[in-house]
């Protein structure tokens, strides 16, 4: 049997939550937890199955502009399943890093997401980055931030700054640019995910909301994204 085309590094924009609680009558926080289980078997799922990158967008730096009640629901829930990460990722070789500006949550979530990374010293299998307080836009000043302080301390010179400057200086230095992006719930926006690393990434917007979708959703969009022809501006 062909072997299946798997991308390499797929992103996920996790969607719907709370058009997925108000359908049924219920507060958002309760969407969100509902997508915090799926965000669980999906990473499980995508380790399983020898996925080599998994970036996940859990909280952008425009979140913050939902109601405080929302918002600590959410971070509530990044405790709760990063406690189970300690324990459910890590015992499977997974590398957990984080994608955004961190350091304005509080301290519990702060050192968890320290206890994380240093667990994660070491592992060899799937890296999978959570974006939170995460936003393209804002990871591009930092990188190019970096690069100015460099040019000031005259490690580099302005002609001499190419893409592969930018990019090593981006959360994710190192790691290849995501192959697919997967949008459930029927939005065709970018919402400020992986700007710069998504210049030649497949989307695929599906209708699904992110609460109900499954393994099954996945293998189809893998499936799609296989016959896809990925010609990156050539012909
Ligand atoms: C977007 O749906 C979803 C979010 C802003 C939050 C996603 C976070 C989780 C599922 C929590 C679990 C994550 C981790 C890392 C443990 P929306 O609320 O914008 O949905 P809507 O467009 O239907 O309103």
């Amino acid at each position: 049997m062909a072997e299946r085309v798997l991308p390499q590094h797929l992103g996920i924009i996790m969607d719907g939550n709370g058009r997925w609680a108000k359908k049924r009558g219920l507060p958002r926080s309760a969407g969100h937890a509902a997508g915090a289980k799926v965000f669980k078997q999906m990473v499980l799922y995508c380790g399983d199955i020898g996925l080599k990158y998994l970036t996940i967008y859990a909280f952008s730096t425009e979140n913050w502009k939902r109601p405080q009640k929302e918002v600590l629901s959410l971070v509530s829930l990044f405790k709760i399943y990063l406690k189970d990460a300690l324990d459910n990722f890590l015992n499977r070789n997974i590398q957990v890093r984080f994608l955004g500006d961190t350091s304005v949550f509080d301290p519990q979530l702060r050192k968890l997401i320290d206890e994380i990374k240093e667990a994660s010293v070491g592992h060899t299998g799937m890296v999978l980055n959570i974006a939170l307080n995460y936003g393209g836009r804002a990871e591009i000043v930092r990188a190019v931030r970096l690069l100015a302080q460099d040019v000031q301390q005259g490690k580099i010179k302005p002609e001499e700054i190419e893409e592969a400057d930018i990019a090593s200086r981006l959360y994710t230095a190192g790691e290849p640019d995501p192959d697919l992006i997967i949008r459930p719930s029927g939005e065709q926006r970018t919402s400020n995910f992986m700007l710069w690393q998504s210049a030649y990434t497949e989307y695929l917007v599906m209708d699904t909301l992110w609460p109900d979708f499954t393994p099954a959703d996945l293998e189809r969009a893998f499936d799609i994204y296989a016959k896809r022809d990925r010609r990156f501006g050539g012909i």
